[in-house]
C-alpha cells in the first residue's frame, strides 16, 4: 500500500494578521482580497512535495477573535506543527505571541511567521523574539507576504524541512489511515463549530 507522511498544521495568531489569506496564497498560490472574518475554525488539506515525496499537511486556520480563543486549544490537540503569525504592518508589542506559543502543545515544533511584508509600514522585528521561550522549539519565518506571494514557497519549504527532521520517513503512515485522521478532524471541527 502507499504510505504518505501527513501532518496536522495549525496556524494561530491574532483577528486580521493575515492567517486565512496566507492559507489560502500556500494552497492555491493567489491572493484573497476580502475573506470573511474565520468563524472557529477552516480546515483543509494540501499536498506538497518535499525531497522527492509527497507530504500531506493537514491545515487548520483557526479564528484570531478573542471570542473563539476557547474553541484554540481543541482545535490544537494533534497538532506537531503550529504557525504562529503576525502582521510586521503593526508594531510587534501589540502581539502577544509569548501567548500564543504558551498555548502550543509541548511536543509541537513552532514557526513564528511575519506576513503583509509588502505594507509600506512593514518592519522586520523577529530579531526582538530570538529569546522566545528557549524550552521550545521554535523556527523563524522570513518575512512573508500573501498578497505579493514573497516568501510563501520559502516558507512550506521551511515547513516540510522542519517536519522532516523532527519526524522522518519511518513515521510514515498509510493512506488508508490518513483518510481516518482526515475525517476525525473533520467530526472534530463540526463538534466544536456545533458547541
Ligand atoms: P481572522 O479570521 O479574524 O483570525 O483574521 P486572519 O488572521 O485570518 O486575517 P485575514 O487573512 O482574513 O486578513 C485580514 C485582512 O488583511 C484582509 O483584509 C486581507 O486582505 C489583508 N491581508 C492579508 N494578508 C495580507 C498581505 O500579505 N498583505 C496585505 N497588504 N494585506 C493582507
Amino acid at each position: 500500500m502507499d504510505t504518505i507522511r501527513s501532518h496536522k498544521v495549525v496556524l494561530l495568531g491574532d483577528s486580521t494578521v493575515g492567517k486565512t489569506c496566507l492559507a489560502h496564497r500556500m494552497k492555491h498560490d493567489c491572493f484573497m482580497h476580502c475573506p470573511d472574518s474565520t468563524i472557529g475554525c477552516e480546515f483543509f488539506a494540501h499536498t506538497v512535495e518535499s525531497g522527492g515525496e509527497k507530504v500531506k499537511l493537514l491545515i487548520w486556520d483557526t479564528a484570531g477573535q478573542e471570542v473563539f480563543r476557547s474553541f484554540t486549544p481543541q482545535f490544537l490537540r494533534n497538532a506537531v506543527l503550529v504557525l504562529v503569525v503576525y502582521d510586521m504592518s503593526t508594531p510587534l508589542r501589540f502581539y502577544k505571541i509569548e501567548s500564543w506559543v504558551k498555548m502550543v502543545p509541548e511536543n509541537a515544533i513552532i514557526i513564528i511567521v511575519p506576513t503583509k511584508s509588502d505594507l509600506p509600514s512593514a518592519e522586520n522585528e523577529s530579531d526582538s523574539l530570538q529569546g522566545l521561550d528557549p524550552s521550545r522549539q521554535i523556527y523563524f519565518a522570513e518575512p512573508t507576504s500573501a498578497k505579493s506571494g514573497l516568501n510563501v514557497d520559502v516558507l512550506l519549504r521551511k515547513m516540510t524541512d522542519v517536519l522532516g527532521k523532527h519526524f522522518p520517513s519511518e513515521n510514515c503512515i498509510s493512506n488508508e489511515k490518513y483518510v481516518d485522521i482526515e475525517s476525525e478532524e473533520k467530526r472534530l471541527l463540526d463538534c466544536c463549530l456545533l458547541q
